[in-house]
């Protein structure tokens, strides 16, 4: 008996290993996107994974620095971090939270460690903004873990909806432009599931504990800090190895734009970042 089904299986078309560099005041961290190997995965700018127990790893933080154009997104596993910005808004991070951050026209902001030991783990990921919304307010959305739904898709199978639709649940991100889906997917040791995605988004696959293999192939493991860039399709199967695997499924609609980008700006045009420079040396961010 065979089963009819018309799903397209994405499958990888490469995969990217994170680079150790650092960035703020000396963090620490792993780069996947925004590096040497893979500079933008459309709509997707950057995805940085820290991850130490070492204080001197983290504690300097990211002091007052400016963004304009695109969205950062904060995924915390682990520790907590104080946010601020110019604009009097304020929050703490805790281990589970998210924060979606649609920097818009501009905000100066600062992102520093409220620990002095322990583990610090989690991940930032900028999505851009298409350039008709670039400089548009800049908007918060400071999402609780327990705002998070968390859905078993089967026996071993656990997946945190961060934005986007898992059947019929939907994340707590809203309005964004990119029309992301971000999940936050457990299997056990030797687990398998097949998740839903919207077909014509650019996705990726970053395993960040285990190792799984990703799509009907197996073009070798996924394993930790390994990203896998994946095809069209509207199907995702995943099969985690002989240990328990925890992986980020990240899905956005491409633009298709120039991108102009110069550190913490991101635009269209090399007229626009030096707009944008001198927006900043003159206060009006
Ligand atoms: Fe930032």
């Amino acid at each position: 008996m065979s089963i009819a089904t018309d799903q397209q299986q994405r499958r990888v078309v490469r995969t990217i290993r994170g680079e150790p560099t650092s960035d703020g005041a000396g963090v620490r961290l792993f780069r996947v996107i925004g590096g040497q190997a893979l500079a933008e995965l459309d709509p997707f700018l950057l995805l940085d994974e820290f991850l130490s127990d070492d204080p001197d790893d983290y504690i300097a933080g990211f002091p007052d620095h400016p963004h304009r154009g695109f969205e950062t997104v904060t995924y915390m596993l682990a520790g907590r971090m104080r946010h601020g910005d110019n604009q009097g808004n304020s929050g703490l991070l805790e281990a589970g939270s998210v924060q979606w951050m649609t920097a818009g026209r501009g905000i100066v902001h600062s992102e520093m460690p409220e620990q002095h030991d322990g583990l610090m783990w989690g991940f930032q990921l900028w999505v851009n903004l298409p350039a008709r919304a670039k400089m548009i307010a800049p908007r918060y959305q400071d999402i609780a873990p327990a705002d998070i739904p968390q859905v078993e898709l089967g026996p071993g199978v656990t997946v945190r909806v961060i934005a986007g639709r898992l059947g019929n649940t939907v994340g707590p991100v809203s309005a964004v432009e990119a029309e992301p889906l971000y999940l936050d997917v457990e299997l056990a040791a030797g687990m398998s599931t097949t998740l839903e995605l919207p077909p014509e988004h650019n996705a990726f696959v970053y395993c960040y504990a285990g190792d799984v293999t990703v799509g009907g192939e197996d073009p070798g493991p996924v394993d930790h800090r390994c990203l896998a860039v994946l095809d069209k399709g509207d199907a995702l199967r995943v099969q985690a190895g002989p240990q328990t695997t925890r992986i980020l499924v990240v899905a956005g609609r491409p633009f298709g734009e120039p991108i102009a980008r110069y550190g913490p700006f991101v635009m269209n045009t090399r007229e626009e970042i030096m707009d944008a420079i001198s927006d900043l040396r003159s206060g009006r961010f």
